[in-house]
């Protein structure tokens, strides 16, 4: 993969309650943002229990908590080493896990079989996974539900959520509490929200969204996901669907060129 940094990263995060849309939602936006050859895409799914990479059609083999758990057996085995060797091995193995698909490229973040505080080991997947993203145009995060890994384990530029719920009251007050999380953790430059799987016009007119979160569209149930999904196809070979369109809409309602 070549190294080139990029002038400026679009990194979007996609969260809310679970079940809501958000990987296939994830996987949506990668496919509209790829469409465009000349930009190179990195997908990243952040959710320990995985998902995003069956909607893509990737195979992640490696993921960066497999990496971080060897690390971490390593270091307790008392092999210290260099500090600047570590971190250019693990650059080098984080780069590897990386696959690739025309411009588009996938990185699983994995469950971490190890919790405590390994600050050190984190932090350094940290800066590692931030300096990653620099060299992609755009960056998009299928977020476990709740905020705390963008937050806390992948990265805190985050440059757009997009903020996904159904028509349930549940799904409403979590990406409220989501986006109050974001307001005093995160600088991010657009906050949307993208409601999924609505019945039609008079039922998102009729619902009661908290007046922190600004709606910017509405995806109906679609049958072309539900197919692509009972049979395991990857969204990105999904003809063009009434879902996406509207998607694709919500994007550029937050300011994005797509
Ligand atoms: N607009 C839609 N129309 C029809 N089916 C949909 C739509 N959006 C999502 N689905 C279906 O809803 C289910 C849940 O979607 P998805 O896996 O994307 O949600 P999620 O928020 O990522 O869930 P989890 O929290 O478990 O990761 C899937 O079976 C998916 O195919
Ligand atoms: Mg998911």
């Amino acid at each position: 993969m070549a190294r080139e940094k990029k002038d400026h990263t679009t990194i979007i995060a996609v969260c809310g309650k679970g079940g809501v849309g958000k990987t296939s939602i994830s996987a949506m936006i990668t496919k509209i943002v790829s469409e465009d050859p000349s930009l190179k895409i990195l997908s990243i799914d952040a959710d320990p229990a995985t998902g995003l990479a069956t909607s893509l059609g990737f195979n992640a083999e490696r993921t960066v908590d497999d990496i971080r758990n060897d690390l971490i057996q390593r270091v307790e085995q008392g092999l210290s080493g260099d500090k600047q060797e570590i971190v250019t091995q693990l650059d080098y193995e984080v780069f590897e896990a990386i696959r690739e698909k025309g411009n588009i490229a996938f990185l699983a973040i994995g469950r971490p079989e190890k919790d405590g505080c390994y600050c050190q080991v984190n932090h350094i997947l940290k800066d590692i996974i931030a300096s990653i993203a620099s060299h992609f145009d755009f960056v998009i995060i299928d977020g476990e539900a709740g905020i705390e890994q963008v937050n806390r384990r992948v990265m805190e530029k985050v440059t757009h959520l997009v903020l996904v719920s159904d028509a349930s009251k549940k799904g409403l007050n979590v990406v409220a509490s989501i986006k109050d999380v974001s307001d005093q953790a995160i600088q991010y430059e657009q906050a949307g929200l993208v409601l999924n799987r609505i019945r039609d016009k008079k039922e998102q007119e009729a619902l009661n969204i908290p007046p922190s979160l600004k709606l910017v569209g509405w995806l109906p149930e679609d049958e072309v996901i539900r197919k692509f999904d009972i049979e395991g196809k990857s969204i990105l070979d999904m003809p063009g669907s009434i879902a996406q369109s509207a998607l694709k809409n919500a994007l550029r309602v937050m300011g994005l060129s797509v």
